[in-house]
């Protein structure tokens, strides 16, 4: 029963710190609920956009000057957010040649845009050479090869950037450094990876790049992995005896989705920070190195919520199914499908009826899938729920609509609008079933 209150409370919670309620109704900026679903229909992503400038003005004023914001596009690559984000200063991380049409396409300068990512094909790095991108994250000694050729063929010497997969990292709940994995050039192999690419003629170090788990709650814990890539970058440095022009910590700064998370403290991260900026000033190869933190959810989860509306409840075997018109295709990660070891329900509201007091009753919020994994809420306390009502799914701004099989049952895809105090904008309109047809060649031999 505690567990319950606690997760009421948790969604109320983030309704309140963010948006707003007003007659049981959840606001985004100066908007009700039923306007916003009345004018763009369900389902629906809903983003919020003084939610994502104030974390990130609140971010940057925590960081030392050397150290600039890079969004992760991965996140959610909706174009009114990458224009959001530009317009705040950061540049952009990317992990593929779709990546930096959107990146380009949002008007980032290439300058400001870093490519990661463990399988970039010779294409990929072509486009990424041929646009100037700011720096091309090299994850192993293979690709550093290919590049070195591309850029001889090109007459042209390319700066590259080591991402390192380290031998020890403190965890975020999805760990990528620190045991085999195909990101990055493992630690111990470091020294000959740089031997050999200090011989070719074609590429120069510039950088490292370490990233080493997303999701992390406890500012310790990142700052203790910077510290990690500053004696990583000083041993480059030393090997290629030249300062680095970049020193990448990575992402994966976290936002809580449960009852029993808390906050990321930016008081105590921003003290880590002080000391990571001295490190760096006293390093004779890192003292004029430019710091980057490349976030992805921190920068814009907390703007974004999932909105779908309740099709019917039926009764099973004394179980209360509540099936709405959206559901894990949509948000993969809210239906606990995507890498979660344990299926915790998402922060989960009736939105027309938010603050209203909760039913005897558990309900189960299921798609229209034909499938027991598309569950958005299990054995969850709300509200008395009815045909017509409005499933809010909060902490939905990234790895949602973004990291989910839309594809599957070929239902109509989610639009996406964005508001800014009394202005809703439709930044993606809903993919319908005429559109499923539109890109298969059904009479031609055509592959690509
Ligand atoms: C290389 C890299 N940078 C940044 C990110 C963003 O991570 P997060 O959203 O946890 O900040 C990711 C996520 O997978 C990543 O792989």
């Amino acid at each position: 029963m505690k567990s319950k209150r606690s997760q009421l409370n948790h969604s109320a919670r983030l309704a309140e710190k963010r948006f707003g309620i007003c007659e049981h109704q959840l606001l985004i900026g100066d908007l009700s609920i039923q306007e916003l679903t009345k004018k763009f229909g369900t389902p629906l992503f809903i983003y919020h956009r003084e939610t994502i400038t104030n974390t990130i003005r609140d971010l940057q004023s925590r960081l030392p000057d050397r150290c600039q914001l890079y969004y992760s596009i991965k996140a959610n690559p909706n174009a009114a957010i990458l224009r959001t984000v530009l317009a705040e200063g950061c540049g952009l991380e990317i992990a593929s040649c779709g990546e930096l049409q959107q990146a380009l396409a949002a008007g980032c300068h290439p300058e400001q845009i870093l490519f990661a990512g463990p399988g970039k094909t010779i294409a990929e790095l072509n486009a990424a050479l041929e646009a100037g991108i700011g720096e091309i994250h090299v994850e192993s000694i293979e690709e550093a090869r290919w590049i070195n050729q591309l850029a001889g063929e090109k007459r042209s010497v390319e700066s590259i950037s080591l991402r390192v997969n380290p031998v020890d990292t403190a965890g975020g709940a999805m760990q990528m450094g620190g045991r085999p994995s195909p990101f990055g050039i493992d630690e111990e192999t470091l020294e000959s990876v740089v031997a050999e690419i200090k011989q070719q003629d074609n590429t120069r170090i510039t950088g490292v790049h370490l990233y080493m788990g997303t999701q992390i709650l406890d500012a310790d814990i990142l700052i203790a992995q910077y510290h990690r890539g500053i004696s990583i970058a000083n041993a480059v440095a030393e090997q290629i005896e030249s300062p680095l022009a970049t020193l990448d910590f990575g992402g994966g700064l976290g936002t809580p989705y449960f009852a029993h998370e808390t906050e990321l403290d930016l008081d105590a991260f921003q003290q880590g920070l002080i000391e990571i900026d001295k490190a760096m000033a006293s390093s004779p190869w890192l003292a004029d190195t430019k710091a980057i933190i490349e976030p992805g959810r921190f920068l814009v989860n907390e703007a974004g919520v999932y909105v779908s509306r309740v099709t019917r409840v039926k009764r099973s075997r004394g179980k209360i199914y509540a099936v709405i018109d959206g559901g894990m295709h949509h948000h993969l990660a809210a239906s606990g499908n995507l890498g979660q070891t344990i299926k915790r329900n998402y922060p989960l509201a009736i939105l027309n009826k938010i603050d209203e007091p909760h039913s005897a009753d558990l309900v189960e919020i299921v798609g229209p899938l034909c499938t027991p994994l598309d569950t958005l809420g299990r054995s969850i306390s709300l509200p008395p729920i009815e045909a017509g009502d409005l499933v809010g799914v909060f902490q939905s701004g990234a790895y949602a609509r973004a990291a989910s099989p839309l594809g599957f049952l070929s239902h109509p895809t989610p639009a996406e609008v964005m508001v800014s105090e009394k202005d809703a904008h439709l930044i993606r309109r809903r993919g319908l079933a005429k559109d499923l047809l539109k890109d298969q060649q059904l009479d031609s031999t055509e592959t690509d």
